[in-house]
């Protein structure tokens, strides 16, 4: 009797093991799809996890809210929202964070264009389709992101150099001797790559065009004011600042006017993004132009999640336009600005 007491013991303890061992097989099962059915917790909202660069710049901080107004409860999504304070290597412990939690989709806008693979690889094996946006990556092997939707940084850079070309032009200033300098954005970064080869290209067509130096002022106002400053310092007469971004332009226009020069006229301020405070500083006189990278991503990447789940084709590289706005226009086109 004892011992078959006992055989009653063992076998409801192996009639529970194989209950629970399918429970969690099923939930493996499903996971292979890429959406955690285990956590009811969210319902059916789809879950992004959004790795973004930093807070850097006015561009930055308007994109950042067209994800964090895009992606809602109202509108099915769940967002989790990491900055990586401008290191890559915050946004591949990011990455990992997302493939752990086993979200939907993975978004990144990449600080750098390199050393995506061994984290992008991860997340493949996890079944999570990554969308890159904003910047670009730099792998030999395309399958490890489902597509990228940002601008052509190189078309800005031709942009800037040819609106200045026109300017010149303009001010009877063709063939003097123009020397430039550059203020960069992170080295790496597309829009850093893009924008500095678009004017270097056409440096070619402009023998008297000269560029004295270049330096990153990563992106941010202060360190553009810094390196400003230590070009005031090193070199006499120059005609023309080249600012990687409109926060830099506005450091180098603080730099500037501290050294005694009028920004805008004593040296051409020519920069990029055209965020609404680039605007003000045009109708102020301070900046020439600045050439347009257009923020307000969060509403094309919900397409294109939108489209994925209706099991949809997307395509892969996907181009924002964006337009070249001279001092000229300001006045008129700063209302319209949505950010
Ligand atoms: O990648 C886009 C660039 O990043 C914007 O020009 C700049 O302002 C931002 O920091």
């Amino acid at each position: 009797m004892k011992r078959m007491k006992q055989l009653l013991v063992v076998l409801m303890i192996l009639a529970l093991g194989m209950a629970f061992w399918g429970c969690g097989n099923k939930d493996k099962d499903d996971q292979t799809s890429g959406k955690d059915v285990s956590s009811s917790e969210d319902g059916d909202l789809i879950v992004v996890g959004f790795s973004q660069v930093g807070a850097e710049s006015d561009w930055r901080t308007a994109n950042t809210k067209s994800f964090q107004s895009t992606f809602v409860e109202d509108a099915g999504y769940k967002l989790l929202f990491d900055d990586a304070q401008q290191k890559q290597e915050n946004q591949i412990k990011a990455v990992r964070n997302f493939i752990q939690q086993d979200v939907d989709y993975i978004v990144i806008a990449p600080v750098v264009e390199t050393g995506w693979e061994t984290v992008l690889g991860e997340a493949k094996e996890a079944g999570i389709p990554v969308i890159i946006v904003d910047r670009m990556i730099d792998v030999s092997d395309d399958s490890l992101f489902t597509c990228w939707v940002g601008s052509n940084f190189k078309q800005e850079g031709y942009d800037a150099a040819d609106w200045l070309a026109e300017y010149l032009d303009k001010e009877g200033r063709s063939d003097e001797t123009i020397n430039i300098v550059t203020l960069q954005g992170t080295i790496g970064s597309s829009a850093q790559i893009g924008r500095t080869e678009g004017v270097e290209e056409r440096l070619n067509d402009h023998p008297n065009w000269v560029m004295l130096d270049r330096q990153t002022g990563e992106f941010t106002q202060s360190k553009g004011q810094e390196v400003m400053e230590s070009f005031l310092k090193s070199y006499d007469g120059i005609d023309v600042v080249i600012a990687e971004n409109d926060n830099m332009a506005f450091g180098a226009i603080d730099a500037i006017k501290a050294a005694g020069k009028v920004p805008g006229k004593d040296i051409i301020i020519i920069s990029f993004d055209a965020v609404k405070a680039a605007f003000e500083s045009m109708i102020a006189g301070d900046m020439n132009v600045s050439v347009e990278c257009n923020p307000l991503h969060g509403p094309r990447v919900s397409e294109i999640i939108q489209k994925l789940e209706k099991g949809e084709k997307v395509d892969k590289l996907q181009y924002v336009e964006e337009g070249v706005y001279p001092a000229e226009t300001a006045a008129e086109l700063i209302d319209s600005r949505q950010y």
